[in-house]
């Protein structure tokens, strides 16, 4: 499974891609709304940051401005991926948008139908998003479930991005429902690493060959 950075941070970014597993990055406009600078140096800055896709969102809601944006978007460099968002105008934009060449992540996905048509239109990726299915008391989940094995049974080739995930338990379960890609807010990719009985462990070893040295050279001073 690939992972993705869920933010347009540049110091996150930095620090993430500096651990060596990180695949790639999506953002979305909230994300953008919370940095300096233009949205084109925002996207620019990140793709020379990380060797692999960068999402980075269309903002227009009518296909043809959509596909305009897709265009400019997709210029700013090699690793941008265009974000659509899930709309009958959206679905057109994709559409277009893969006869152009252009690669896509559909974005606001929440039903199997949805994921169906975006792959029917030629998705690079579809995006669904588990913690906001979670959050109206919905098994987000069960949704990624789905659309890996409607996807297997026509052989699509649109990957699987499993988004708006909130907690190491939810990568867990992605990973077992077979996500191409899980895209992680910074917090939750540094909680992957973390368990307290890794800290004390490493703790009882250190202190033990400390002792150990300890004594040892005890016994040549003596
Ligand atoms: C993915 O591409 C989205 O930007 C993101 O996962 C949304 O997450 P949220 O529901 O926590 O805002």
């Amino acid at each position: 499974m690939k992972f993705f950075i869920d933010t347009a941070d540049l110091d996150e970014i930095r620090e993430a891609n500096a651990m060596g597993v990180l695949d790639g990055v999506t953002t979305n406009p909230t994300h953008v709304s919370k940095e300096e600078g233009t949205f084109e140096d925002i996207i620019l800055r990140i793709c020379e940051i990380v060797d692999g896709p960068v999402s980075a969102e269309v903002v227009g809601t009518e296909w043809q401005v959509m596909v305009e944006e897709a265009r400019h978007i997709s210029s700013i460099h090699e690793h941008v991926v265009v974000k659509i968002p899930i709309t009958p105008d959206g679905l057109k934009a994709i559409k277009a948008c893969s006869e152009e060449g252009i690669r896509t992540n559909v974005t606001l996905c929440f039903s199997p139908n949805q994921a169906l048509l975006a792959a029917k239109a030629g998705a690079s990726y579809i995006s669904p998003f588990l913690g906001r299915l979670d959050d109206i008391g919905h098994v987000g989940m069960d949704l990624v479930r789905t659309i890996q094995k409607i996807y297997g049974n026509y052989g699509f080739h649109t990957q699987v991005l499993a988004a708006s995930l909130r907690s190491p338990l939810h990568v867990v379960e992605a990973a077992l429902a077979g996500a191409d890609v899980a895209t992680l807010p910074p917090d939750v990719l540094k909680k992957l690493l973390t368990h307290p009985l890794t800290n004390a462990g490493l703790e009882r070893f250190l202190n033990d060959w400390n002792a150990w040295k300890e004594k040892q050279e005890e016994g040549v001073m003596v």
